[in-house]
């Protein structure tokens, strides 16, 4: 279903004028338990998706790597559910948990593969269902998430595009800053379909937003000087959407006109490791990306961790 901010004013005390303003954000999707959208529904349509664009067929992946901080179990991961579902047998499959910034790890892991050799071809996914572990009491973040999955195919390439290279970061003396902890079970009566879990999340918003702005326009800088680029190189900036704000702050410290940076948080709030490759299908559907332009990916989340990517578009 789609929640928008007028929704949310009959669940916490809160108004849509206040949501918009201070993080860009006017609707969010929440995933339901009864309609096939479970972590594993959402990344099984994610995937054929890809591989349809791709041209390509589950049996012709060599690995799956999922990015997520709400799999559907503790264990197994996503990525072997998803393996099943997609008959993708025989192949690594694995989740990584890096917070918002768990598809950029999780895509660093299959560049280093694919160049180690040890690989060829790999589905890479961000997929949640941020909704099973809200406080929806808790203004402050029920307001910020949503669901949603994004794909992407990665394969070997001899040309000089794709992957120019990735940069990871994690301080993990700031854990706290953004967590689950077991708690309530509390739903609002409008949202009685979500599937939720035992434990919700916390967070310092404040803290969060003055870190984020400073990690991601560092990282960002990292990727452009190792690959001696400047803002002008890059087509499109595709950061991890958490609040319009931060992104425009973000894109200010760095030179980038918003016009080169590619926004949907309105659409889909906070998805955690699903924004990136939600956003780069949007950006790609729209035709924003054109084969040789320079994309800039760049995400920030709970750990704290972070990350960046410069990938020339190959298709
Ligand atoms: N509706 C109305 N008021 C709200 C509210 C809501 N949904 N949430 C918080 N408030 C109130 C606070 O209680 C506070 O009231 P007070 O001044 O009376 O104490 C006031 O708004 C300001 O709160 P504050 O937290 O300082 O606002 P902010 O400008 O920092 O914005 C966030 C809050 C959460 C939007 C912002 O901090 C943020 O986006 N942080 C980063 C979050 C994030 O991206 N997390 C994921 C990282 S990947």
């Amino acid at each position: 279903m789609i929640l928008s901010n007028k929704e949310l004013e009959t669940i916490v005390d809160t108004t849509d004028e206040w949501i918009t303003r201070r993080t860009g954000i006017q609707e969010r999707r929440i995933a339901s338990k009864h309609r096939e959208e479970t972590s594993t529904d959402l990344a099984t349509q994610a995937a054929l998706n890809a591989l349809d664009m791709a041209g390509m067929e589950p049996n012709q992946m060599d690995m799956i790597v999922v990015g997520t901080v709400t799999p559907d179990r503790q264990f197994p991961s996503t990525a072997c559910m998803l393996q099943k579902t997609l008959n993708a047998n025989r192949i690594a499959a694995f989740d990584v948990s890096a917070g918002c910034s768990g598809f950029l790890y999780a895509l660093s892991i299959v560049n280093d593969a694919i160049r180690a050799g040890s690989c060829k071809t790999a589905l890479v996914l961000g997929v949640e269902r941020l909704s099973t572990i809200v406080d929806w009491q808790d203004r402050g973040t029920c307001v910020l998430l949503g669901d949603g999955a994004g794909a992407v195919v990665v394969t070997a390439a001899s040309d000089g595009r794709g992957i120019l290279s990735t940069h990871l970061r994690a301080d993990g003396n700031l854990w706290d800053l953004l967590y689950a902890q077991y708690g309530h079970e509390y739903l609002p009566e409008v949202l009685k379909d979500v599937d939720i879990k035992p434990f919700h999340l916390r967070m310092e918003g404040n803290r969060l937003f003055k870190r984020a702005i400073g990690c991601l326009s560092s990282i960002a800088t990292e990727a452009l000087e190792h690959n001696s680029l400047t803002s002008e190189d890059i087509a499109l900036v595709v950061p991890h959407q958490a609040n319009l704000r931060i992104i425009q702050a973000m894109a200010g410290n760095l030179n980038f006109p918003m016009e080169k940076v590619f926004t949907n948080v309105h659409k889909y709030g906070n998805t955690s490791s699903a924004s990136i490759p939600i956003a780069l299908d949007e950006a790609n559907r729209q035709g924003l990306l054109k084969k040789d332009d320079r994309a800039l990916l760049v995400a920030f989340g709970a750990g704290l961790t972070w990350g960046s990517s410069i990938v020339t578009w190959s298709i």
